[in-house]
């Protein structure tokens, strides 16, 4: 059943990820934006956490990633570097200036940033000066207007080649591994096998090296009704437990139940009269 959760594996580092990959073991990546989904995430074993800019929206209510600040990140950064004791931390970046910062004030150990044979010069300055870089291809949410939306890529023989190529640029340029976001599943192991480098699926099949999930979908964390990518698998429903749990608690205060006599603190009989009897004139 592979890895047990434990809470005292070894770190995770970019060796830890090439061991896996050339064992053709499956890298779990996961994201996380808070001190809690770290924890969590940590502790059930996850290689990678990543602090993605999916934050922006899941997290923080917004039309969509590119409103999110670069301080806003790097407060989320360093709440999850807090809770990670093991796994792998990485967070989104688009330039080498804002790299050092969040390696160095948002404590991740490395980067990921978006896009593919045009990103390619940027993503060598950033691997150059030692920050290991996880490329992103195929749908990247950040260009959503530029490729027509949240499409997916790789449909056609032309689109399937333009997503190769990308893969490659990027591995050229010094990536460690590579997100394929919404690729069909034939074509993303297809370029899998054509990489050196891991691929990161999410929404591209079974034959990538690893998987990526953002937390909240794949916990079910949201009221009915939201609309979920195709390749999201409900694996909880933490919006019905934790609704039933906050409805109990309004009830239970509004009829008195709660607090109940063990959720007190007690005080002596005699320390209580006294203060009783201090109190009486006031
Ligand atoms: O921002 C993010 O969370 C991501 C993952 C979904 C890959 O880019």
């Amino acid at each position: 059943m592979g890895h047990p959760p434990t809470t005292s594996r070894k770190k995770v580092t970019i060796q830890t990820i090439r061991a896996l990959h050339r064992r053709g073991e499956p890298i779990t990546v996961l994201t996380a934006h808070d001190f809690p989904s770290a924890h969590l995430a940590d502790h059930a074993g996850m290689e990678i956490i990543l602090v993605g800019d999916s934050l922006a929206m899941v997290a923080l209510g917004m039309e969509d990633t590119s409103e999110v600040l670069v301080e806003e990140m790097l407060l989320h950064c360093r709440s999850v570097a807090r809770a990670t004791k093991s796994a792998f931390t990485i967070s989104e970046e688009q330039a080498l200036a804002t790299a050092i910062r969040f390696i160095k004030e948002g404590r991740v150990q490395a980067i990921k940033l978006e896009g593919g044979k045009e990103m390619a010069p940027t993503i060598r300055r950033i691997t150059t000066a030692g920050i290991p870089v996880l490329g992103h291809v195929g749908l990247t949410p950040q260009r959503q207007n530029a490729l027509g939306g949240f499409r997916v890529q790789g449909k056609t023989s032309d689109g399937a080649m333009r997503v190769l190529e990308d893969a490659l640029a990027v591995q050229e340029a010094g990536c460690f591994a590579v997100v394929l976001e919404a690729v069909p599943a034939e074509v993303a192991a297809l370029v899998t096998k054509k990489l050196s480098i891991p691929t990161i699926g999410i929404g591209a099949g079974a034959g990538c090296s690893g998987q990526v999930l953002v937390q909240v979908d794949m916990l079910g964390n949201f009221p009915p009704g939201r609309f979920l990518p195709k390749f999201v698998k409900k694996y909880g429903n933490v919006w019905g437990e934790s609704l039933k749990a906050v409805e109990a608690y309004r009830d239970e205060v509004k009829n008195s139940q709660y607090p109940a006599a063990e959720h007190t603190y007690p005080i002596s009989k005699e320390e209580l009269d006294k203060f009783s009897e201090a109190i009486k004139g006031l």
